[in-house]
């Protein structure tokens, strides 16, 4: 069994932290974290992606794609996904994956640091979650959207909520910087222990951006 923990994970303080700990825990978080506990997360993000973008040509930004679980599902559509993370550890295993057009590593705090590619569609799997990115960070990735760009972004409903995520999307929304809004919950685990508890539920955010006003 490893020696890393998603509590711990979400205990985490900085980017330093994280890149330190993703790296540490990349050889394991397949088998033990995602396999161990029965993760349905990414499927569940990219079945919307899959019913809502009505089998257009895509270019897929990945936001925090770690190991790369989110390219698997997408795999085989034809669309070009690129992963952005600050864990080269995490990166890695994606790369062994094969199914990513290119691996980005930055801190996605850092805006500036963004390439500057427009991408048709973007979505996140387990990275708006406790102790990691919050709803600054998610204004700050729409600057990778082309206009009218699909999201579908998986947020941890306990810190959906105690970082007050939808003031993010109603500001958003109010200066018709998106549209289409909506959420869907789902279940992040496919098991019974503590299926009421926030901490192991999302809000899967869906909406397109608006670039051009
Ligand atoms: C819980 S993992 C989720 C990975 C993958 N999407 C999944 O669902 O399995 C969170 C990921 O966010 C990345 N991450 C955390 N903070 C980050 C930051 N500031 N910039 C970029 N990536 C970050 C970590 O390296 C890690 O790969």
């Amino acid at each position: 069994m490893t020696e890393y923990s998603r509590d711990e994970a979400y205990t985490l303080a900085n980017s330093a932290a994280h890149r330190d700990y993703y790296d540490k825990w990349a050889k394991t978080y397949d088998q033990d974290f995602a396999e161990g506990t029965k993760y349905i997360y990414p499927q569940a993000i990219c079945e919307i992606l899959r019913v809502r973008s009505a089998a257009r040509d895509l270019t897929i930004a990945d936001i925090g794609c770690g190991t790369g679980l989110i390219g698997v599902h997408l795999h085989n559509r034809k669309w070009l996904i690129d992963g952005f993370d600050i864990s080269a550890g995490m990166l890695e295993a994606a790369s062994k994956k094969r199914v990513y057009r290119d691996l980005i590593r930055l801190d996605l705090k850092n805006e500036k640091d963004y390439p500057s590619i427009l991408y048709s569609a973007v979505v996140s799997c387990g990275t708006f979650t406790l102790g990691h990115l919050g709803p600054d960070v998610l204004k700050k990735m729409l600057a990778l959207c082309a206009d009218k760009a699909l999201c579908v972004i998986g947020v941890n409903l306990e810190h959906f909520e105690t970082l007050g995520f939808q003031s993010t999307f109603n500001e958003l929304h109010s200066q018709n910087k998106i549209e289409n809004f909506e959420i869907i919950s789902a279940p992040i685990y496919d098991k019974i222990e503590n299926e009421n508890s926030k901490k192991t539920l999302a809000n899967l955010c869906i909406f397109n951006y608006c670039r051009i006003l």
